[in-house]
């Protein structure tokens, strides 16, 4: 069968997967907007994951501090009532025998002071985005640039939030690094003019993110952090890097240098080609023989024969989970997965 690839279970350090099928991190807004909190609904929603036989559930974008918030009710993993409330989800997807990390998302630039309360964004440049506020929908402001100083703190807020996610019951941590968000302000040269040692040439600009993982990594191990990158920024629609097996190259010397064992390169289109003829996930993996998750637009069809010939060795599957919360049951039975639709699967968490 075509599907058998995806259907197998697998072991990466100490996670034990049902399968490869990966949960995409996703923005939902269900969070109370006022606590960061989670509550019952958001419980069931990756329950249902969990109990329909997803080996990895990444979560939502999780804000380590109030200054990363860039939208309403994303939920937080700075305070002891968030930390409680996500146990709750953590417990049930337990339960459930699956598996589940925290997505640590700080939008630096990307936010509005309506949401950060009160505080202007941080950035590592002051370079205002173009375009208006996700759901605020007023343009963006400009940042204030980081101090060093800013940037130890920062660090720290990730490193924090990275042990209470260990705290509220979390198998792992994925560090948002891609999309546009404020590690990828450092490492993209259009958001990132310093002249200290956080910017400049491309191993100077990832200096940001290689702290944060260092630090993460000190908190929750090696082979429980995942780093999510891209060429793709929700904020610069068609961007693309002048030389990508040069940037893929520096990332991941990167990725060695601190000993993280998954990355997750995220792309809105798995099959597209990037250089060379080769797709994202090949030329990552012609210089990386760790885990990769694909993510992108796939199919079963896709995701299995990438498995297959060794591109990646997880799938992540996005909006279909919407759509579809049943979608490895689908799988399994030969069933028909419905099609995404924006208007109806993002208004419940179903
Ligand atoms: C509603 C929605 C919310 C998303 N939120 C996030 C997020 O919080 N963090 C992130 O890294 N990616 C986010 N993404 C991107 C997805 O993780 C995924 O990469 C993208 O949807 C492509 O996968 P798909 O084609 O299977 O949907 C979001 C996507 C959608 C549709």
């Amino acid at each position: 069968m075509e599907n058998t690839e995806l259907l197998k279970s697998i072991n990466i350090g100490n996670w034990y997967l049902k399968t490869k099928i990966v949960m995409a991190p996703m923005t939902r807004s269900f969070a109370n907007n006022n606590t960061g909190t989670v509550g019952n609904d958001i419980v069931t929603y990756y329950r249902k994951r969990a109990k329909d036989g997803i080996g990895l559930i990444i979560t939502e974008g999780i804000n380590p501090s109030p200054r990363g918030k860039g939208t309403f009710g994303v939920p937080g993993l700075y305070t002891t009532s968030q930390v409680d409330a996500w146990r709750k989800v953590t417990e049930a997807v337990h339960e459930e025998g699956g598996n589940i990390v925290a997505q640590l998302w700080h939008v630096g630039r990307l936010t509005h002071h309506e949401l950060t309360g009160g505080l202007p964004p941080q950035a590592p440049s002051v370079i205002k985005a173009d375009g208006l506020v996700h759901r605020l929908r007023k343009p963006y402001e400009t940042p204030e640039e980081m101090s060093l100083n800013d940037i130890k703190n920062v660090i720290q807020e990730y490193a924090m939030a990275a042990r209470n996610a260990i705290k509220a019951g979390f198998d792992g941590v994925e560090i948002h690094g891609a999309h546009g968000y404020l590690i990828d302000q450092f490492n993209s040269e259009v958001t990132n003019k310093r002249t200290d040692e956080y910017g400049g040439d491309i191993l100077n600009r990832l200096l940001f993110m290689k702290e944060v993982l260092h630090a993460v990594i000190q908190e929750v191990g090696q082979d429980r952090t995942i780093i999510r990158f891209s060429e793709i920024k929700d904020d610069i629609p068609g961007y693309k890097w002048t030389n990508p097996e040069v940037n893929i190259k520096a990332l991941v010397q990167v990725f060695k240098e601190v000993g993280i064992q998954i990355i997750h390169p995220s792309t809105n289109n798995f099959t597209e080609k990037m250089a060379s003829g080769m797709t994202f996930h090949q030329l990552v993996r012609k210089h990386w023989d760790g885990i990769i998750i694909g993510v992108g637009n796939l199919n079963t069809e896709i995701a299995s024969k990438a498995i297959k010939d060794g591109t990646i060795d997880l799938a992540a599957f996005g909006r279909p989970l919407l759509a579809n919360p049943d979608f490895v049951h689908k799988i399994k039975e030969g069933h028909p997965i419905k099609p995404y639709q924006a208007a109806i699967d993002l208004k419940y968490l179903k």
